[in-house]
């Protein structure tokens, strides 16, 4: 339950709100939507609001872009798109902040919405400041947080500026809190946890704490990479993260004191699809570097086979390989529910030919594990951007049991931790 205020806690009769949202979507190499999942998420806040004759001023953010000469991260397409989805023209503010901007929500009526330019544009938005803050609620009058995606940061559209504005949840956020701490209440046992992706030093932690919650435990994309340095296994030019080595280590050894004690399984992928790089005309090969389940070994820095190292210094590990795969497709037989962020390989490349990216066999094995393709099918709860965006190219994100719209908030949540963005709202 959200103990905080709602949309429907207030009154909101032609207020001037700003909507925090997280319309961070994936997007093509051109710039192009390709997932607008989190966009229709918001939707019903966005009518709700309508309803009670609301000027609605729309703010989020676009991936992380350096500064403001990041035109490929625009929010001008979302603009764009939002207007399909709702019927209605949207204005568009080409700077978040400043005279310009201020004017057009002045000149607003009610009904009318008003999308403003990537916040991330400033780095004031990711450094929490209290001024761009002021700055950003100008001539609003109520914060309404639906950035559900966005609420495990501190930053100046979900922290700072609710000491400027009265702030309270929007239905989305309200809905997704609602579902998954349910969820995470009495999850159907055995639980597997699978995390990939590339946000590595965000999942990390998130890791350590599904070793108490989960009874599997199964890594994959750029985060198992960084297990893998742990465990002495050379992986060439791929993408990790060094500074987590230690971190990860210890990771390990808290699993395989779980794995000793009982059934627990902590999977990190045992062969992988290698490749120079990582494009739709490249040359790709399996490796097996012969690691194993943690499970399975006893003393894994001593292990008695040495650990080969196969992928070469130019080569990049950009999808698990075939037995992981069997392996984590196999282990979900048995499991009552499974909760997965992150793919397992680089999904964002397209294939020449067939249907299937060179390197997002992996993650198509999985999902059609989760969804129950090879026979027993658990619970689900999937979340993540890029994660939802791959299984929307599918036709396929409505056969999940609960589809978030966060990636490391829906895993924050699940492992227990508190989110700044909401912590931030005014109580119930
Ligand atoms: P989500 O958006 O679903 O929360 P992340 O943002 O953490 O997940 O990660 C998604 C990204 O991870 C994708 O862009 C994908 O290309 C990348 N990725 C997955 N596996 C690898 C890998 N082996 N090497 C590099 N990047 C990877
Ligand atoms: C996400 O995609 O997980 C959210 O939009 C948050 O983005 P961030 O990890 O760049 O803060
Ligand atoms: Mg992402």
């Amino acid at each position: 339950m959200l103990n905080k205020k709602t949309v429907n806690d207030i009154e909101l009769k032609g207020k001037t709100v700003l909507v925090r949202t997280d319309y961070n979507v994936p997007l093509d190499k051109k710039g192009r939507i390709v997932g607008d999942f989190r966009m229709k998420s918001c939707l019903p806040n966005l009518r709700y609001l309508l309803k009670q004759n609301c000027k609605i001023v729309i703010c989020s953010h676009m991936g992380r872009p350096k500064d403001s000469a990041d035109k490929h991260l625009s929010l001008k397409p979302v603009a764009k798109h939002l207007e399909g989805l709702l019927g209605q023209e949207i204005a568009f503010a080409d700077d978040c902040i400043g005279e310009a901007r201020d004017k057009q929500i002045k000149a607003m009526k009610p009904g009318e919405i008003l999308l403003l330019e990537n916040l991330r544009y400033y780095p004031e938005e990711t450094a929490n400041d209290a001024v761009f803050a002021k700055k950003l609620a100008n001539n609003c009058d109520i914060l309404v947080q639906n950035g559900f995606g966005v609420l495990h940061r501190k930053h100046a559209s979900t922290d700072a500026i609710t000491r400027i504005l009265p702030a309270v949840a929007g239905l989305l956020v309200e809905k997704e809190i609602k579902t998954i701490k349910d969820i995470v209440n009495n999850p159907k046992r055995p639980l597997m946890a699978i995390v990939g992706g590339a946000k590595i030093s965000d999942k990390m932690h998130v890791l350590e704490l599904f070793i108490d919650i989960a009874d599997v435990v199964a890594i994959g994309g750029a985060m198992s990479n960084t297990f893998l340095l742990a465990q002495g296994v050379k992986i060439g030019d791929s993408l990790a993260e060094p500074n987590d080595i230690e971190l990860a280590r210890k990771i390990l050894d808290k699993a395989r004191a779980k794995a000793k004690k009982g059934s627990f399984v902590f999977y990190i992928p045992q062969d992988g699809v290698v490749a120079k790089k990582a494009a739709s005309n490249t040359k790709t090969r399996i490796v097996d570097w012969g690691t194993h389940a943690i499970a399975e070994i006893e003393d894994y820095p001593k292990h008695p086979n040495p650990v080969r190292s196969l992928v070469a210094e130019d080569e990049m590990i950009l999808d698990i390989g075939p037995f992981s795969g069997a392996f984590i497709a196999g282990s979900m037989q048995l499991a009552g529910s499974v909760f997965w962020n992150g793919a397992l390989g680089v999904t964002e490349i397209e294939a020449l030919q067939n249907a299937t990216g060179p390197f997002s066999h992996g993650t198509e094995l999985v999902f059609e594990a989760i969804l129950g393709q090879f026979g027993h099918r658990p619970y689900s709860l999937i979340g993540g951007g890029d994660t939802v965006g791959f299984v929307e190219s599918k036709g396929l994100a409505d056969q999940f049991d609960h589809v978030s719209t966060g990636g490391g908030a829906s895993l924050e949540l699940l492992v227990g931790k508190k989110l700044p963005g909401i912590e931030a709202l005014q109580d119930k």
